[in-house]
């Protein structure tokens, strides 16, 4: 069946902030399957503060591969339908998850790693939600939370926890995991509606606008006597903020750093990191897909919190393919609430 497919391409690396004038979109006719190989119509298409290290012309060493110039973007979650299939694993109406995004119609090889495991071509389950949730609660989002607090903060009774980008994809479901494991939740989040969102939404403790004074002092006023864990979506300032208020024993899970995705020059390391000596703190970097082997757990326990009403999700939905260059800017800019997601327009659907 020949199909023609529109697809995001990167057209040149962004110096500082991503215009979608960095970007076009191209139609293309799929090759026939070979054997092995699945089509796929996507309908939802994520969008992530790490393709904004992808977007640079060399990433973080260790790290995914940046995206290639004028070819399709690969490494980027999505899910969707199978059309078509060469696969004896999948079959035409299996609603998948993969990372083919940023395109309507994808070829995705069945078995190929991508995105270090979460990627790769998996049947979801979607009587446990509808198939966008998968990119959010029940898929990597969700394990990224869960195993950022369990793994690397090492969550232990009577922690007082701080969450950043807490009005965020991952910091959302962070937040509430701590909350409904028992724990103090500070969160902080980038403005005054995103803070009234943590506090009458999310129920939690305290929450401060970053924007809005000293880190440190809004820290000291929430927790007078130090936090014990901050999980950190954000690095620079807030990691500073974090060293000078944890108290013995803290610990630090380190699950991004996105206050530097769009710098242009290295940025400078805390100054206070003394701290973790004087202190006794653990700094622990982690990814999600390192720990695939807790994603049932974590879905199996994001699911039945959700579907008790004790879990809250919210996601932002930019229609279009075509605006997904455009999202990703709004994301990064701070103009977005909880996962931000691309629905796929696709001919005849
Ligand atoms: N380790 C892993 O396996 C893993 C997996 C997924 C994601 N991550 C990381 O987790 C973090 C959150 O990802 P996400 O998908 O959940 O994104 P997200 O929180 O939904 O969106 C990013 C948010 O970060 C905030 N932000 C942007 N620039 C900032 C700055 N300079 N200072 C403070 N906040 C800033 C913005 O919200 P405000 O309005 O609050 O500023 C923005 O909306 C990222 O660092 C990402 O790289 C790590």
């Amino acid at each position: 069946m020949a199909v023609t497919a529109r697809q995001v391409q990167l057209v040149a690396h962004p110096e500082g902030e991503v215009r979608p004038s960095h970007f076009r979109i191209v139609e293309v006719t799929l090759p026939e399957l070979a054997e092995g190989e699945v089509l796929v119509r996507n309908l939802f298409t994520s969008v992530d503060p790490a393709l904004r290290l992808q977007l640079r012309r060399s990433g973080p060493e260790g790290y995914f591969n940046s995206f290639r110039l004028n070819a399709p973007m690969d490494g980027i979650m999505s899910v969707g339908e199978v059309i078509e299939s060469r696969d004896r694993r999948f079959a035409p109406g299996d609603a998948v998850s993969h990372g083919w995004g940023w395109r309507d119609f994808a070829v995705v090889p069945a078995g190929v790693v991508s995105v270090g495991g979460v990627g790769t071509l998996a049947k979801i389950d979607t009587s446990l939600g509808p198939p966008e949730m998968f990119l959010g609660p029940l898929g990597n989002m969700g394990l990224t939370a869960y195993v950022g607090l369990v793994v690397g903060a090492e969550l232990r009774d009577g922690d007082i926890v701080w969450v950043s980008a807490a009005a965020g994809a991952v910091g959302s479901i962070a937040a509430q995991i701590a909350k409904l494991m028992g724990h103090r939740v500070i969160g902080s989040a980038g403005s005054a509606d995103k803070v009234r969102y943590l506090i009458d939404e999310l129920g939690l403790d305290a929450a401060f606008d970053y924007h809005d004074g000293s880190i440190v002092d809004h820290l000291r006023e929430a927790a007078p006597d130090g936090i014990d864990v901050y999980f950190d979506s954000v690095g620079g300032d807030h990691l500073q903020a974090a060293l000078a208020t944890l108290r013995r024993w803290g610990r630090v899970a380190m699950c991004g750093a996105i206050s530097e995705y769009e710098s242009t020059e290295p940025q400078p390391g805390p100054t206070n990191l003394f701290q973790a000596v004087a202190n006794n703190l653990t700094l622990r970097g982690f990814r999600a897909s390192s720990h695939l082997d807790r994603l049932g757990e974590s879905s199996h326990v994001l699911g039945d919190w959700l579907a008790q009403g004790r879990l809250r999700y919210q996601q932002t939905i930019i229609d279009g393919l075509e605006h997904a260059p455009e999202a990703l800017g709004r994301m990064l800019a701070g103009d977005t609430v909880g996962k931000t997601l691309v629905r796929v327009d696709t001919p005849g659907a």
